[in-house]
């Protein structure tokens, strides 16, 4: 029988990601989405279900296309400083509408999901690489209801034998090699399509906040990791839960920081264009430097990123950014 996974929030960015990786090799996805920011056009690798996770009821359609050795969870609100202005709207959704899903989960007898956490459970960083032991005290709404569920699934995991993985991704960013799918979110907050934008000519100029930071050339740093080994990461997760059971958790990056300078250099390198680009000041909440330790998920899972290389990455996306389809 064809293995077949759920893919949650897999019109959006690092989901559709998944699905194509997903399809490539030879497991299908069914993707579940409400569009709020994700894109029908991004769904090509598997059906559509539109379903939204804050509608219980919604929900069933979609594991009616089963039956899915497991679920892959994208779905979030994931802009911090909205966070922060609307938090309810954050918990409800990342929260109530998780809790919503395995409790689908429960009804249709699926007992393993992939959740993708993130860097902003760990809040401000007490030590150079952040490992998964570094002590997690979220500093934003969006952090801390991603650490909610990190904890809903450790205690499902005891009541229920849930099983699940949940990965911390530090810095999203690339495209898929052939170009069809890549980042598009609207507002943009991340650096590198709004540094692709400005290098585009598109009228904007990047804002680059602080260059009084407390790092080498004094704009902040941060763990840049391609879209597809997050993929391969998941992939990953599928065969470890077969093997474990409990509530298990892996940093995702690089391991290596790049400056807002290095990224704008890499990014003229890979374009052949300028980047203009303003210095703005520091935002609140923002720390110096973020880097992710991921030992654990290369020796545990065997992960092996392929695209440690930031200008190979900004190429990806770049080619993306020339020719968006949606
Ligand atoms: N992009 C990053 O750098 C990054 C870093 C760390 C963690 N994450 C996490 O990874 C996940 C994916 O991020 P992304 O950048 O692909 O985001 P995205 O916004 O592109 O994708 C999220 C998808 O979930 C869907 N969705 C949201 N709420 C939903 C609901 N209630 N019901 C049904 N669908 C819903 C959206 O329509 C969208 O297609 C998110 O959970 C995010 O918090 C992302």
């Amino acid at each position: 029988m064809t293995r077949r996974v759920l893919v949650c929030g897999g019109a959006g960015y690092i989901g559709s990601h998944m699905a194509k990786w997903l399809a490539a090799h030879g497991v299908a996805p069914v993707v579940l989405d409400n569009l709020s920011t994700g894109h029908r056009e991004a769904v090509r690798f598997g059906p559509l279900v539109e379903a939204d996770l804050l509608d219980p009821a919604s929900l069933d359609a979609a594991f009616a296309q089963g039956p899915f050795e497991a679920v892959m969870h994208f779905c979030a609100r994931s802009l911090v400083g909205e966070s922060v202005q609307q938090p309810l709207a954050y918990y409800d959704n990342n929260v109530t509408g998780t809790l919503n899903l395995l409790q689908a989960m429960q009804r249709h007898g699926v007992d393993r999901i992939v959740f993708s956490s993130t860097a902003a459970v760990f809040g401000e960083p007490v030590a150079a690489t952040i490992d998964e032991d570094h002590p997690k005290a979220p500093i934003n709404p969006y952090g801390a209801s991603k650490l909610m569920v990190e904890r809903v699934l450790a205690d499902a995991a005891h009541a229920y034998g849930l099983r699940s993985v949940a990965l911390r991704y530090f810095n999203a960013a690339g495209a898929s090699a052939d170009g069809d799918i890549g980042e598009a979110h609207t507002p943009e907050t991340h650096l590198i399509p709004n540094v692709l934008r400005a290098a585009l000519g598109d009228g904007s100029r990047l804002k680059v906040f602080g260059d009084d930071w407390p790092t080498a050339d004094g704009t902040c740093v941060r763990d840049y990791i391609h879209v597809d080994d997050l993929a391969q990461a998941h992939w990953l997760a599928l065969d470890f839960m077969a093997a474990h059971a409990g509530a298990h958790a892996f940093n995702l990056g690089n391991g290596r920081g790049f400056s807002v300078r290095e990224v704008i250099a890499a990014a003229e390198a890979a374009s052949g264009h300028e980047v203009p680009f303003d210095i703005a000041p520091r935002r609140a909440g923002d720390p110096a430097v973020l880097v992710a330790a991921s030992d654990r998920a290369r020796q545990v899972l065997g992960w092996a990123p392929r695209h440690a290389d930031l200008q190979a990455i900004i190429a990806s996306a770049w080619r993306w950014h020339c020719q968006p389809r949606f």
